[in-house]
């Protein structure tokens, strides 16, 4: 949520329908109201977008329907920041602003339709499209999962071209497996992200061997149209499309379509409930969110990601998987990694004692039942000889 600061007066009371509402601060533009949402967990933002209005009560005490969304315009984000800040000062916008990338316009125009949740995840990933990259540098510990899966990306894939990537984002690994000298197709369901990622790929040289493809991993018959059976070495996914897609029915069906006999598939799950990350929400004084650990979706009121995400642990996942891929290996990304950014803690332990704890780390992910411990477990498999099932492709 937006927090007040005290002593600043101007704010809009704004909130899902039927929900318990905030005091937010907001610019004005064209009739529009600009608010940046910081802080606070998912709540009550993941709804409103999710019904696409709020109830905003003005300081006169009326309340009316507003219609909701992200803003996805570069120039319209940057106008709100300048009006936000022109409005409340600078160091009510460094305290509270800086550092925050999405923008909620609300406008009073009969509401939208709702969304389906996947259009919901796709708006949501467009908006952070941009700032996507940037946000990564200020997130060790999100580059420190992301380096260990391409690790075992890199290893696993060495001779078996062309790949297929799912839920590729910006290519956080899927440029540095186009620097090793892959040919990849990469499917994401946000347009944004796939043009963040050719960006990239342009800048490096490697757009040759590339194809980006709009598309949902639930759906990749018609994402991939055309492409016959078997036509890829290797297939993966990591931190996202294989607990946010809806539609999972069809995924195990045409994976075993695209990927060729004893060719490779690896992705992430989330471990449920992970007893490592467990701990972690504890300590941090979350019980809520520990909780829901145990639950088999996680709503976007309990997490600090305003999506909801289907928790499909990895004895689930080999068994949706079981007809066409034989498990190879199941083993945690990480045992030590807390479930969220923690610069104090990074700052508190120095370079030193963080590249220990991940000398250590790497250690304890290789422990047997290791896999119990950790927030992601990393899932390979080889396709077996069975005929794949006759999924329309
Ligand atoms: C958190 S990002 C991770 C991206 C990248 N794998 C990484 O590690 O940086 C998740 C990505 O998956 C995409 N995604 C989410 N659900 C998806 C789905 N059902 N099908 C395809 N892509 C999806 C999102 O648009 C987003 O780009």
């Amino acid at each position: 949520m937006t927090l007040v600061p005290p002593g600043v007066r101007e704010t809009v009371l704004l909130g899902p329908p039927a929900g318990r509402s905030v005091p937010v601060l907001f610019a004005e533009m064209h009739g529009n109201l600009y608010v940046i949402p910081t802080g606070g967990r998912g709540g009550w933002i993941a709804q409103v977008l999710r019904v696409g209005y709020a109830e905003v009560t003005t300081s006169d005490g009326r309340t009316s329907r507003w219609a909701a969304r992200l803003s996805l315009d570069p120039s319209e984000m940057e106008a709100a920041r300048v009006a936000l800040r022109r409005k409340y000062g600078e160091p009510t916008w460094s305290r509270y602003f800086a550092g925050h990338s999405k923008v909620l316009v609300l406008a009073p125009v009969p509401p939208r339709a709702a969304r389906s949740p996947l259009e919901w995840i796709q708006e949501e990933f467009d908006a952070s499209a941009a700032e996507y990259d940037r946000r990564l540098q200020t997130m060790p510990i999100e580059r420190y999962l992301k380096a260990r899966t391409l690790d075992t990306f890199l290893e696993r894939f060495r001779d078996c071209d062309p790949l297929l990537e799912i839920g590729a984002g910006t290519g956080a690994e899927t440029l540095p497996l186009l620097s090793a000298g892959h040919t990849i197709t990469a499917v994401d369901i946000s347009e944004r992200m796939l043009a963040e990622l050719t960006r990239g790929a342009r800048e490096g040289g490697w757009l040759g061997r590339l194809s980006v493809c709009k598309g949902q991993l639930g759906n990749l018959s018609e994402a991939l149209a055309g492409t016959p059976a078997g036509s890829f070495g290797g297939a993966y996914s990591s931190f996202g499309a294989f607990n946010l897609e809806t539609e999972f029915g069809r995924v195990p069906g045409s994976l075993a379509q695209l990927v060729r006999p004893r060719g490779w598939l690896a992705f992430t799950t989330l471990n449920r409930p992970g007893l490592a990350p467990l701990a972690w929400e504890v300590l941090a004084g979350n019980p809520l969110g520990g909780l829901s650990r145990f639950g088999r979706r996680i709503p976007p009121e309990r997490i600090r990601y305003p999506l909801e995400i289907q928790t499909r642990p990895p004895g689930a996942m080999r068994d949706a998987f079981a007809p066409w891929f034989r498990p190879v290996s199941m083993s945690p990304v990480s045992v030590l990694a807390p479930p969220f950014e923690s610069p104090r803690m990074l700052s508190w332990l120095s370079a030193r004692g963080v590249m220990r704890l991940q000398h250590l780390d790497q250690r304890l992910t290789r422990l047997p039942g290791g896999a119990a411990l950790g927030e992601w477990v990393l899932l390979t498999f080889q396709r077996t000889d069975a005929p794949a099932p006759p999924v329309p492709l």
